[in-house]
């Protein structure tokens, strides 16, 4: 999965209300497993957020992606069901 918010409207907390609202979905009325997600490794404010959701990191893709010729890791995330535990 991925949280994408609407990039002109500059409104504080949308990414965790969207977050809460994913799981809640996928855990709570899907009843799925597991979300996973990868996220750039110095898009600071995805990860802080993601960490506040509960995601954990479960590995890291080594220069994964090029960007304006820099090699970034991607950070692979995930957060398991807790009613699955
Ligand atoms: C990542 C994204 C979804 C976050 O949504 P948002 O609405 O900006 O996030 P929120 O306002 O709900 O903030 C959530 C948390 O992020 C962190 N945060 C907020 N602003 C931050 C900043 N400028 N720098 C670092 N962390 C920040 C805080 O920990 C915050 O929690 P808190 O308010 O309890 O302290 C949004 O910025 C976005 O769409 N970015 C572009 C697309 C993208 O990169 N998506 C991720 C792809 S993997």
């Amino acid at each position: 999965m991925g949280l994408y918010t609407n990039p002109f409207q500059k409104v504080s907390g949308v990414g965790k209300i969207l977050g809460r609202l994913v799981i809640r979905l996928a855990f709570d009325i899907l009843d799925l497993h597991t979300l996973k997600l990868e996220v750039m490794e110095d898009n600071e404010r995805a990860i802080k957020l993601y960490t506040k959701l509960g995601f954990k990191e479960e590995g890291k893709l080594k220069e994964f992606v090029n960007r304006d010729g820099k090699w970034i890791d991607v950070i692979v995330m995930g957060i398991i069901n807790p009613k699955h535990k």
